[in-house]
């Protein structure tokens, strides 16, 4: 996604919300169905898919690599996959636009393939470290081209061919670096392994098993685990995408603190490696019920029901993070508004994301009036009776920076703006219309 320029957005504090919200499908779970689709031999029919910025980016790439892919409605998708190993070399260079997941999980599913490709992206993705993902990569035999040591992109990466077997230890709490190994594995004939000291998202290793992978998961005793895989054919299926909790997370906490309000989120994702940001919220307080748990897709998903909170400080634990990881900007949102002390631990994977999360939650929060300082990766923040609001944000091209604070304006005392909300819709495209329906007016500046 590149929008061609900054779009300026106004939130103001809004009456109660109201109403039932249908956030859309997961990202993570989105990007992975498209590239599982297009590595596996036959038809792969998706429901529900996010039709957002990232998804489109990655969607373009695959159709690089060979794959066919056709939408039919609505998040009705059809992929057509090559077969695992027969991807072709890009005629062009693959841009990314800003979608860190889509890139490095596509850098390993093309890793054990001996061709060619360029990877490229926005300014944001331009300036994240790829090497995380590429010096694992280095194992299979692959080769790479990159800016600097970070290997930042452009970056041009040469699969190997014949790739031996790997047994490889992520040292960093990602998914998407444990992703793009498992997927690399996919073409290597012997039996290969990832082990990681902390739980992070399964999606990879569920939706691989659907698609009929070898995959086996061995709980670890220092409560990390090792995931066995080898060479399978990989089959097309049938994948349902749940909606995503990242993206629920934002009407969620301004139902939480726009008073008098109660709204509804069906059918989220609630797969406990993605639920850190719930059990925060309920350990302050909130008033989130859910019903109606069931599975869908493979995954457990459920029903929330939001009402307005009396919210207090907790201290969420670095042990918290991989489980929560997107959700500190708005987590931070919502401390401002409790009261007492907000503390959050083990926060230094949040400068690596779309911008420095980090920096620019704490220059948010000042721009508000809100008074929260960092030390050791670790973010405190003092909530406050009534937050005063008049900031204006630099979002950085951060769709979650955006997000985030227009949701503080929803109930700050004076009205907030942000630099730029074109980027929402590199995940969550019908956000304003969706806010605009619970009853949350935001304007364009
Ligand atoms: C993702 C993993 C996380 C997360 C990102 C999506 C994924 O990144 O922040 O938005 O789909 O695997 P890391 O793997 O860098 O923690």
């Amino acid at each position: 996604m590149h929008p061609d320029k900054p779009e300026a957005l106004r939130a103001r504090k809004a009456l109660p919300l109201k109403g039932s919200a249908a956030v859309p499908g997961d990202k993570s779970v989105s990007q992975r169905a498209l590239i599982l689709g297009a590595l596996a031999e036959g038809e792969t029919r998706i429901t529900g898919l996010l039709e957002s910025g990232d998804v489109h980016s990655t969607a373009g790439a695959l159709r690089a690599f060979g794959a066919e892919l056709t939408r039919n409605g609505p998040g009705r998708w059809r992929v057509r996959g090559t077969g695992v190993g027969n991807w072709r070399p890009p005629k062009a260079p693959l841009d990314f636009g800003n979608s860190g997941t889509g890139s490095r999980l596509v850098m390993g599913a093309m890793a054990t393939t001996p061709i060619t490709a360029v990877f490229t992206g926005d300014a944001s993705l331009r300036s994240r470290p790829m090497a995380r993902v590429v010096e694992p990569l280095l194992a299979f035999g692959v080769r790479y081209e990159g800016q600097g040591p970070k290997a930042l992109m452009p970056l041009t990466l040469h699969g190997a061919a014949g790739a031996r077997e790997v047994d490889y230890h992520v040292k960093i709490a990602s998914a998407q670096v444990k992703s793009a190994l498992l997927l690399a594995m996919q073409n290597v004939a012997g039996e290969s392994s990832v082990t990681q000291d902390t739980l992070t998202r399964d999606h990879t290793e569920k939706m691989l098993k659907a698609f009929g992978g070898d995959v086996r998961v061995t709980p670890l005793a220092n409560g990390g685990e090792r995931i066995d895989t080898r060479c399978a054919q990989l089959r097309g299926c049938e994948v349902e995408v749940p909606r995503d909790p990242s993206s629920a997370a934002f009407p969620l906490v301004a139902a939480l603190i726009v008073p008098g309000s109660e709204i509804s989120l069906p059918a989220i994702l609630l797969n406990p490696r993605r639920t850190g940001l719930i059990e925060t919220l309920l350990e302050m307080g909130a008033d989130i019920r859910v019903s109606n748990r069931r599975v869908s897709g493979g995954e457990e998903i459920g029903d929330l029901l939001v009402r307005h909170s009396r919210l207090k400080g907790a201290i969420v634990p670095a042990a918290r993070a991989p489980s929560m990881i997107d959700e500190y900007p708005i987590l931070a949102v919502a401390a401002a508004f409790a009261h007492g002390k907000t503390v959050m631990m083990g926060l230094e994977e949040l400068r690596v994301k779309e911008s420095d999360r980090l920096a620019a939650i704490l220059a948010g929060l000042y721009a508000n009036g809100v008074h929260a300082h960092e030390s050791e990766n670790n973010l405190t923040v003092e909530g406050m009776a009534k937050v005063p609001g008049d900031g204006l944000v630099k979002t950085h091209m951060d769709h979650r920076i955006a997000m985030s604070f227009l949701t503080l304006g929803l109930a700050s005392e004076k009205p907030v703006i942000v630099d730029d909300a074109a980027m929402i819709a590199t995940s969550f495209p019908e956000y304003r219309d969706l806010m605009a329906r619970l009853g949350a007016v935001m304007e364009t500046v």
